[in-house]
């Protein structure tokens, strides 16, 4: 029994490291984010949520001044004043501005089972300057149609298993793919995939664990929020985002109240 588990974990290692290795190759724990390292002045409305230890746990995009998007299963586990954000560098780590936190409120619909409305508006405690490196993004009114690329970001993990995540900023470009899309039989996740969301899929490329809450843009505006997934580039499961056109209202309304 126990050499049964054994040759189990050492199989699903190997295929770990093998995809790491050739990125070609077709194995099923397919190497995220498969993507560049990235500057942030493409991506200036990327944050990065940190404890105030500094340990980075989720992403973060800056919608104004003063407001940034995340995901709500992101905000779960910590208080306001336990949480910084840290904006304008590509390092998740050093560089940029760390600001403090002075509110938050994620979606009161959010269901960690159903992973439905998984958003969260973050106020930080003094708005910051935008520059080059810091930058609002739009939200999306609209979601673009199912093909459409669009780009996603962060300092989450590059394959599921056995994958550390880096220091510096990666970005990938994906593929845009509707709800009614993504719960097609294309796929596997079937009803799984509710009103709420979207879904982006590329060959071996996706967000991963540490993505969470990050941003999905594409058209220049902010499309998707990172939420959840089987695996990460698993083939038959795209990346599901929380879907912004849909969520817009309670977006817009939350970041003027809290
Ligand atoms: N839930 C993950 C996080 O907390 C993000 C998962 C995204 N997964 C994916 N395959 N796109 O970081």
């Amino acid at each position: 029994m126990n050499r049964v588990i054994l040759s189990v974990v050492a199989l699903v290692a190997f295929c770990a490291c093998a995809s790491q290795a050739h990125p070609d190759m077709d194995f099923p724990f397919g190497r995220i984010v498969n993507g560049d390292a990235a500057e942030i002045e493409t991506h200036p409305y990327q944050v990065s949520i940190q404890t105030t230890k500094g340990s980075h746990f989720c992403g973060g995009s800056l919608v104004d001044d003063d407001t940034v998007v995340t995901a709500a299963h992101c905000m779960q586990s910590y208080g306001a004043d336990e949480l910084q954000v840290r904006l304008g560098s590509k390092s998740r780590s050093s560089g940029g501005e760390v600001v403090s936190v002075r509110a938050f409120k994620f979606h009161e619909g959010y269901n960690s089972k159903l992973m439905i409305n998984d958003v969260a508006i973050i106020k930080l405690s003094t708005p910051v300057r935008q520059t080059s490196k810091i930058r609002a993004i739009p939200l999306a009114s609209v979601t673009p149609p199912s093909g459409t690329p669009a780009v996603v970001s962060g300092w989450g993990t590059t394959c599921f298993l056995f994958c550390s995540s880096p220091d510096t900023l990666l970005s990938v470009v994906v593929d845009l793919l509707l709800a009614k899309d993504c719960g097609s039989s294309a796929f596997n996740y079937g009803d799984q995939i509710q009103d709420t969301m979207v879904c982006a899929t590329g060959e071996k490329k996706d967000a991963c664990q540490g993505d969470s809450g990050g941003p999905l843009v594409a058209n220049g505006e902010l499309v998707g929020v990172v939420s959840w997934g089987n695996g990460c580039a698993w083939t038959g499961y795209p990346g599901v985002y929380a879907d912004v056109a849909s969520l817009r209202a309670w977006l817009l309304d939350t970041a003027k109240t809290l």
